[in-house]
């Protein structure tokens, strides 16, 4: 398969956001598809996957425990079918005044870590963005910024990520936007926040098995010529193994 990294035998990567639960969101439809994203995920060289469903109010609105079933459950499911795929729960939590609310609905990765992943709206960042990120930050949780890089706004002004990443957030990229499928802005952002540093962590944000499949070795091997072979791994491996773990990851903040 001319997807299988030359990388895979060094390492097993980790990829910390991949909508694979089938019929929860927009991303696995079924479970044969959900299992030919586990096998290709496998193939490609992951081993752990943060099956993570998009919590967005009024859109999808999955509980904390739906999800948490629904990974466990998928867990056996890849363990009965021989698909050597760890399966840890998590969400792709829109941002939304609700998370202020008294009963604000997210799940964090791993359940107990105090990471979670946090994504902004297509088009921009909208006011109030940094209060509500600093009471979350007050409250012990780190917000996991998701592939900021396809943000509009973000493309238009790529500094205004910085107070985010002031206040402790991590910030995830998508394996796609690196390799230019997400089209040539996306792919200036993804390049110029990994020179910055201000990257974290890579992930496939994958859907199903054509448009956006679960594949990151490819955004691996051209992280490694942008910032390194040490930092590139770190982005698959040692900081989303911390993340998984609950364990401190180092951020940009001083
Ligand atoms: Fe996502």
């Amino acid at each position: 398969m001319d997807f299988l990294s030359p990388h895979s035998s060094r390492v097993h990567m980790i990829d910390i956001h991949c909508h694979i639960l089938p019929g929860l969101d927009d991303g696995a439809r079924t479970m044969d598809e959900a299992l030919a994203m586990a096998r290709m995920a496998a193939v490609d060289g992951i081993d752990t996957l943060v099956a993570s469903s998009h919590i967005t109010p009024g859109v999808y609105d999955n509980s904390p425990g739906r999800i948490v079933a629904a990974a466990a459950a998928f867990g056996d499911r890849l363990y009965n079918e021989g698909i050597p795929l760890r399966i840890i729960p998590g969400a792709d939590v829109r941002m939304s005044p609700e998370l202020l609310n008294g009963s604000p609905r997210y799940l964090c990765i791993n359940e107990d870590t105090p990471y979670f992943l946090f994504e902004f709206p297509h088009d921009l960042v909208p006011p109030g963005s940094e209060r509500l990120v600093e009471t979350l930050c007050g409250r012990g949780l780190v917000p996991v910024i998701t592939h900021p890089e396809r943000n509009m706004e973000l493309q238009r002004r790529p500094e205004k990520l910085e107070p985010f990443v002031k206040m402790g957030c991590l910030v995830q990229i998508t394996a796609m936007s690196l390799t230019g499928e997400f089209g040539p802005r996306a792919q200036a952002v993804a390049e110029r926040y990994l020179k910055e540093g201000r990257v974290h962590l890579i992930a496939t944000d994958a859907h199903d098995t054509e448009k956006r499949p679960p594949i990151l070795s490819r955004a691996w091997r051209r992280a490694e010529t942008l910032v390194g072979v040490e930092a590139a791994r770190a982005m698959v491996f040692e900081t989303p193994e911390k993340i998984v773990k609950g364990e401190s990851v180092r951020s940009e903040k001083t």
